[in-house]
């Protein structure tokens, strides 16, 4: 029996890699989340009766209500952040207490613990800006415009650093899809909600280019991570697939193929600079990574859903950070 650690576990990825470790009835998960968001406890609510599920309210800067757990892990997936530019930059200080601050605690506590594989979620966005003409790599540059990346550049850094700890850093394409707790503040999910409800979509610099991976394919990669660590530990994998690299405007014209009546509005104003083209052929090479899903499948999959009634309130500030 293996116990694996997961901070942020009550969130949108949270809630998905979760369920899909208490898959293998050899692994126990322990879930740490402060739940002081409006989607509280959402994310993991109907299985917190799992037996093999512990869920633990505490905030991961309390580093002294984190040590017993650590003490009973085998290893770490550190999902716990302040998500996304705009939460970011509420309270830059909170951010970067949570995001940095408490990461390079987890990561010293985690060391101390004797943690054997810590698993660090971190973004494409630290591409910031790049050539779209070629597709970025683990290598590229790093070039974080917004304090979010530049939060999840300085965690990257310091773990990479770290030669006791064995680590691995996954940076997450733009994550899609359904989830138990939902986001309807990410591209994807966003366009689609609001073209099937408003029936117009309002599009700011429909050129950039962004790389989109679903929720479950982000849970599958840390799950192939944890489960292959003499090729994962010492590694930075892009997760996603390099033909999943989108437009706004492409994502349009999806969108307008499932909802023919589809209208746009389209904003001429680079309000998020971010472009970037992104190369996912690391992970498919090394672990033999490859997604399930697809912008457009998990468009249909949204679609389906909201027509069913699932998202009674998508507009609601439990879906979006
Ligand atoms: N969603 C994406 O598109 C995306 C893309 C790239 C990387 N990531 C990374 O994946 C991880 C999960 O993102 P998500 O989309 O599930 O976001 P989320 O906001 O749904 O989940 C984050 C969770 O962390 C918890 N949390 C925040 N501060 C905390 C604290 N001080 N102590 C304990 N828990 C705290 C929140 O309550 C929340 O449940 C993050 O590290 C994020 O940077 C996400």
């Amino acid at each position: 029996m293996r116990t694996i650690l997961v901070t942020g576990a009550a969130g949108y990825v949270g809630g998905t890699l979760t369920r899909r470790l208490l898959a293998d009835p050899e692994t126990s998960v322990v879930g740490v989340d402060l739940c002081e968001m409006d989607h509280g406890a959402e994310g993991v609510r109907e299985i917190l009766d799992h037996p093999r599920f512990t869920m633990v309210r505490a905030d991961v800067r309390d580093t002294a209500a984190l040590e017993p757990l650590l003490a009973t892990s085998d290893a770490v997936v550190h999902l716990a952040a302040v998500v996304g530019d705009p939460a970011g930059k509420r309270d830059p200080e909170r951010t970067r207490a949570i995001n940095v601050g408490a990461s390079q605690d987890l990561i010293a506590a985690s060391k101390k613990a004797g943690i054997k594989h810590f698993v660090f979620v971190s973004t494409c966005s630290n591409y910031g800006v790049s050539d779209t003409d070629t597709l970025v790599t683990e290598d590229g540059d790093l070039n974080p415009v917004s304090l979010y990346a530049e939060t999840k550049v300085a965690v990257e850094k310091a773990l990479l650093a770290e030669t006791e700890l064995p680590a691995t850093v996954c940076r997450f394409a733009t994550v899609y899809g359904v989830a138990p707790r939902m986001r309807f503040d990410l591209t994807v999910n966003q366009f689609t909600i609001e073209a099937l409800q408003d029936g117009v979509l309002e599009i700011y610099g429909e050129q950039f280019w962004r790389p989109y991976v679903h929720v479950e394919d982000a849970a599958r990669a840390i799950e192939l991570v944890l489960a292959t660590p003499e090729k994962s530990i010492g590694r930075v994998y892009n997760v996603g697939d390099s033909g999943e690299n989108y437009t706004k405007g492409m994502m349009y014209e999806l969108l307008k193929e499932r909802l023919p009546e589809l209208e746009a509005k389209w904003v001429d104003i680079n309000e998020d600079p971010r472009s970037y083209k992104v190369s996912f052929q690391r992970i498919a090479d090394e672990l033999g990574y490859s997604t399930t899903w697809t912008v457009p499948t998990g468009m249909d999959q949204i679609i389906a859903q909201a027509r069913l009634g699932a998202f009674p309130d998508p507009k609601a500030g439990r879906f979006r950070n």
